[in-house]
């Protein structure tokens, strides 16, 4: 079958390979893609966000299955356009994309639901916030309600700090419309995981566990980003733990979802904290995370198309998933100064030695120009490799970047050390 996926990012690239990589897909197209999916699928120069250019897209290409990779054309409800043309979308509607579209909606569904998360209260006036926060106290975290690229989450560490993010987000300052509702919530203290869920209907099927590196720095350190690392599985997650977040996450947030009458096809990403109170949930998303989805394409033995073709067309019900058994570790490599500004247009190269000295090359901001890769993009590279062992799989990445040629990229040096560390006492 003919599949068209929508995106252009790491996550897309890992998504182009593994279906181009399975027995039931004979053609892959992207839009828009990006020069490492170009490898893999046809691109399409329309953007992620044009929904009327996708639209027309998908009426000449006519896809049997279209995937849709990010959140914000999810929240602009493409998936509901398309399946009102007739086509078979994996991706959620846009009412179900609310749920990462709206941190506010997220908390208030896991609150009806009794999905366990930290405590919290939403305001849109700033007097109404300080108060908030004055009465809990510190150290407590802001986050802006609307999208915004795993930016908009401030650990706040005093007060203050606290009260001027409040105050930043909702005058506009820093995240437009996505900051004129915050989310002021307790801060969670433990280890975090991804556990993400194919969804369709009423059947919910789980994905290989994965954590990855949000902060910019090594040790965790520095502001967040969208993701400097991941590797899966994620060793915190035991099988107890998977299950525990099934039943008290998954299950009842899909289930207060379709109470309100939403259907969710597509994926549910549960970012979980493990507390010494037990596991918490931080945040939904509705997509393959990324750079997770990296590391869990690696591992996936499964026909991807069969399994996403099976859950657009509402018959998820009995199918399994397959996994390499071995571990897989993504490391992310950055322009310099993200996720802040920084230049774009650098030219990259060796990356033929760092895929040939064993890894898989994950494209996200890149671009060609005159024959070359360029940087276009904050995260540019998820340079990806598996190993028996989590530090088999780290050693072979941060061996093949050595043959990376880019002074204007960085990466962090020690992307799956707790998952090492956990290896190293067992
Ligand atoms: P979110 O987009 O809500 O997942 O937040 C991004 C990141 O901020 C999370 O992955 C955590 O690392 C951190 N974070 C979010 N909420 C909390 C919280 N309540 N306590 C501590 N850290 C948090
Ligand atoms: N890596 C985090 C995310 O995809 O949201």
């Amino acid at each position: 079958m003919k599949v068209l996926v929508i995106g252009g990012g790491g996550r897309e690239h890992a998504l182009c390979w593994k279906l181009k990589r399975s027995n039931s897909v004979s053609e892959v197209v992207c839009a828009p893609g990006n020069p490492g999916i170009a490898k893999e699928a046809r691109c399409i120069n329309i953007g992620a966000e044009d929904i009327d250019g996708l639209l027309q897209l998908a009426r000449d290409e006519q896809p049997k299955l279209i995937v849709v990779g990010p959140e914000a054309p999810l929240v602009l409800g493409l998936a509901d356009k398309l399946r009102a043309e007739g086509f078979a979308v994996y991706g959620p509607s846009q009412a179900a994309a609310e749920l990462e579209g709206s941190k506010s909606f997220a908390k208030a569904l896991m609150d009806e639901a009794g999905v366990p998360t930290a405590s919290f209260a939403t305001h849109t006036d700033p007097k109404q916030a300080e108060a908030y926060i004055r009465k809990v106290g510190a150290p407590i975290v802001v986050k802006a309600s609307g999208l915004a690229a795993g930016k908009g989450v401030i650990i706040a560490r005093t007060e203050e700090e606290a009260i001027a993010a409040a105050n930043d987000m909702l005058s506009g300052n820093s995240f437009g419309d996505a900051g004129s509702q915050v989310v002021i919530e307790e801060f969670l203290e433990g280890e975090e995981a991804s556990c993400l869920f194919i969804v369709s209907g009423d059947t919910i099927l789980p994905l290989a566990s994965s954590q990855d590196h949000k902060a910019l720095l090594d040790g965790d350190q520095g502001p967040n980003t969208g993701g400097m690392g991941a590797y899966s599985p994620a060793p915190c997650v035991t099988p107890e733990v998977e299950q525990e977040v099934f039943n008290t996450i998954a299950k009842p947030i899909i289930a207060a979802l379709k109470q309100r009458g939403i259907n969710f096809i597509g994926t549910l990403y549960a970012g979980v904290m493990l507390t010494d109170n037990g596991i918490k949930t931080l945040e939904f998303n509705v997509r393959f995370g990324d750079p997770e989805c990296q590391p869990l394409m690696s591992r996936l033995k499964s026909d991807l198309g069969e399994v996403l073709l099976a859950a657009a067309e509402s018959r998820l019900d009995g199918v399994s998933l397959e996994w390499d058994e071995r571990k897989a570790l993504c490391v992310v490599v950055s322009s310099d100064g993200y996720p802040a500004s920084f230049e774009k247009g650098q030219v990259i190269s060796g990356l033929d030695a760092v895929e040939a000295a064993g890894t898989i090359v994950f494209h996200a901001g890149t671009a060609e120009k005159d024959g070359n890769i360029v940087n276009n993009g904050g995260r540019v590279l998820g340079v990806t490799a598996l190993g028996n062992t989590v530090q088999k799989a780290q050693e072979a990445v941060y061996k093949a970047l050595e043959n990376l040629d880019w002074q204007g990229g960085f990466y962090r040096k020690d992307i799956g050390y707790r998952a090492i560390e956990r290896e190293q006492k067992s």
